[in-house]
């Protein structure tokens, strides 16, 4: 068991930054990374439908022998995890918007939260800036196209620039001192946010908590990798064109198309 595979799914490209954070924390660990790209975003589709696409993947990474279940996506884990984790035995890990650091540190009393519409209409969601946000001005962004585009490899266009600075500007205007980026494929607009944003304003993701929870389950379970094996890292991708996953990844790995 501890030899096989972390098993990471997202709606698309996106949770490669989530990929990057697991493989720097865990490099020993082999994993298996699925691309749901042919129904991406997610974002936008009703509760019951990111369900029914969170079981597939799920089955898939199952089926794959993998010995924990990363959902490296907040749409899916805020609409789904819950029934994941009732329906299958495997550990699940999710990610959500890193809504209480933002809360704790903010000192001009504002945060501004950039995420999917289903992230942001979850039952989830509202829990936890209920529990943190208590005389916080959260100013909520649905961050319409922004998946597509980089679903495409329009990342660093124009039209990106256009929407984010449209995003931006409510947010701006109430003077927030911390941008959540409440979606797997936003640390990717890291640099153009940078750009954008003035310099007081800091952005959090939750990436690195992700991986640092990963390993804090697996050694937990006993799962981590002890064997000195070189570990694998797959990647798969549901529609044929394998380049812009390729190039967010970087030259080391390995994208292949698969139908599922
Ligand atoms: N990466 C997904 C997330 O974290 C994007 C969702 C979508 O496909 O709209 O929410």
């Amino acid at each position: 068991m501890q030899k096989n595979s972390i098993g990471i799914f997202d709606s698309g490209v996106g949770g490669t930054s989530i990929f990057k954070e697991i493989h720097a924390l865990l490099p020993n660990e082999s994993t298996i990374y699925l691309a749901d790209s042919k129904y991406a975003p997610y974002g936008s589709k009703t509760k019951n439908e990111i369900i029914d696409l969170s079981i597939k993947n799920t089955e898939f990474l199952i089926d794959n022998n993998c010995k924990i279940i990363v959902i490296a996506c907040n749409t899916a884990t805020t609409n789904a995890i819950d029934i994941l984790r009732n329906t299958y035995k495997i550990p699940f890990i999710g990610i959500e918007p890193a809504i209480k650091p933002a809360a704790l540190q903010t000192q001009t009393k504002a945060i501004g939260i950039l995420a999917t519409k289903g992230t942001l209409s979850s039952a989830l969601f509202h829990k936890t800036t209920d529990l943190y946000t208590n005389g916080i001005k959260v100013i909520e962004q649905v961050g319409e196209g922004i998946v597509q585009l980089i679903e495409n490899g329009d990342l660093h266009t124009p039209k990106m620039e256009f929407l984010l600075k449209k995003y931006l500007q409510p947010m701006l205007a109430e003077n927030i001192d911390y941008l959540v980026l409440g979606c797997t494929h936003y640390p990717y607009l890291m640099p153009i946010l940078l750009n954008l944003l003035p310099k007081h304003v800091k952005i959090i993701d939750s990436g690195l908590a992700v991986a640092k929870q990963t390993k804090s389950v697996l050694e937990q379970y006993n799962l981590l990798n002890s064997i000195g094996k070189k570990p694998n890292n797959d990647f798969y991708i549901n529609i044929k064109n394998t380049a812009v996953m390729q190039s967010l990844l970087g030259g080391n790995f390995n994208v292949k198309h698969l139908d599922f």
